[in-house]
């Protein structure tokens, strides 16, 4: 009796067990469900900053405009008493052919590029564009932590090609680089595209990067361009953006106002705001011409999208950058996450290789750096960086009113690129 009393004692407990399972899984992710709720919560409290004005935009993004000494980079306990500056202490001399467009036929005018949101207001004076974080935005992150942050090891690594020709992460480049000087910023002009993303964890950015550092360690960098980015922003939109980190991508920096450090001062550009109009295959060309300079006398990194003075990057925030630049690099950066066991067919810049030249690829032109006496120069021994050039190419090349150019880019997986 007692042995059977026992059997069905367990067996009663058998069957309660799925129940039992199932209440404390629940409850346990109930709980940490709410515990994600509230660190989301507390994130969008620290990047949404209290709005003068909100303007909605026809891409369905909302732009705050916040009062200048209420954005984000005020939170760094480094910034506590900072008196901002609404304008850089020094400019590089030799600046030209701002913001121009070219036609098909060659011909040259001014550039309508702006941003979508301007289509329906601005931000007053004293007050700058941001672009509003939304709940889902940070649900995609796969940790709030993460979300505005590159994965570490994206960057392009041309010195060690040789030894590692793939780079981690599935990260593909098409670049033009300069290395070995005592660089104090960089400049280009880029014409603006829509490229397609084969899937949503991948993304095809075109930008240049002010490096200092090793590459796995502690490397420095300073970033700026445009990207389709459907992780960080929800769509396939174009959109400028920035990178800053002082560690190799690891605890600091982030995306355009993701995180405390760039300190902005112009109203009228939103950092990951949508850009238009984009170039088209065969059709008008539109370009951006971005400068990222050292301000020597107050030592920050300066920012300027086309004529407007974007805002600065505070010299603290950097080790190595607080001096000189070692390496610039400018050009194309894609994910190939391999879907479907195959080269992803993300494009880069145009989605067309860079021999079919003018209208159909994407091109930097004009590239310059800013030499040790602090005046625009040609990037000297302009060096072409490729993983996989059947996949993604660059060609340099150099005269006329382009000065220093290349094109770069490519459809990824094609006949060559399987
Ligand atoms: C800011 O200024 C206050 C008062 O002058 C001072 O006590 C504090 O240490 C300063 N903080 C920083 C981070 O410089
Ligand atoms: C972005 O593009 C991909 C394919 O190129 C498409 O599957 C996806 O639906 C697009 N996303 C949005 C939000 O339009």
């Amino acid at each position: 009796m007692a042995a059977c009393g026992g059997v069905s004692r367990s067996r009663r407990f058998l069957g309660l067990l799925p129940f039992l399972i199932w209440a404390v899984v629940g409850v346990s992710s109930g709980a940490s469900a709410s515990r994600q709720r509230s660190e989301v919560w507390r994130h969008l409290k620290r990047l949404n900053k209290r709005a003068v004005k909100s303007i909605q935009s026809p891409d369905g993004d909302i732009i705050d405009c916040v009062h200048v000494s209420h954005q984000p980079a005020f939170d760094h306990p480094f910034l506590k008493n900072h008196t901002i500056q609404m304008m850089p202490a020094f400019h590089p001399e030799g600046l030209y052919d701002q913001n121009k467009v070219r036609t098909n036929s060659g011909q040259k005018k001014n550039s309508a590029i702006t941003q979508m949101w301007h289509l329906k207001g601005r931000c007053p004076k004293n007050t700058i564009p941001i672009r509003r974080t939304k709940r889902k935005d940070i649900l995609r992150a796969s940790a709030v932590k993460k979300y505005g942050r590159k994965k570490h090891g994206s960057i392009p690594k041309p010195i060690s090609a040789g030894l590692d020709m793939f780079s981690e992460n599935g990260h593909q480049h098409a670049i033009g680089y300069v290395e070995g000087g005592r660089y104090y910023g960089a400049k280009a002009t880029m014409n603006v595209w829509n490229p397609r993303i084969q899937q949503l964890n991948e993304f095809s950015l075109s930008q240049l990067w002010v490096l200092r550092g090793a590459f796995d360690v502690d490397l420095n960098s300073i970033e700026a361009g445009w990207q389709v980015s459907p992780d960080l922003y929800g769509d396939n939109n174009t959109r400028l953006f920035t990178y800053w980190t002082s560690d190799a991508y690891q605890a600091t920096g982030c995306y355009n106002l993701l995180c405390s450090g760039f300190i902005q001062v112009n109203n009228r550009i939103a950092m990951g705001a949508s850009i238009s109009p984009i170039s088209s295959y065969s059709g008008s060309q539109f370009d951006i011409t971005i400068l990222v300079w050292k301000d020597p006398k107050e030592g920050n990194w300066w920012m300027q999208f086309g004529d407007a003075y974007v805002g600065y990057w505070p010299s603290f925030l950097f080790s190595f950058l607080g001096d000189s630049a070692y390496m610039i690099q400018w050009g194309g950066e894609v994910v190939n996450s391999e879907p479907d066991g195959q080269h992803t067919s993300t494009e880069m810049g145009s989605g067309h290789f860079p021999q079919e030249g003018f209208s159909k690829a994407s091109y930097f032109r004009n590239i310059h750096i800013v030499d040790e006496s602090n005046r625009l120069g040609a990037p000297e021994g302009l060096q072409p960086f490729t993983e996989q050039s059947n996949c993604y190419n660059v060609q340099i090349g150099d005269g006329g009113d382009w000065g220093n150019y290349f094109y770069y880019g490519g459809p990824g997986r094609n006949e060559n690129c399987p």
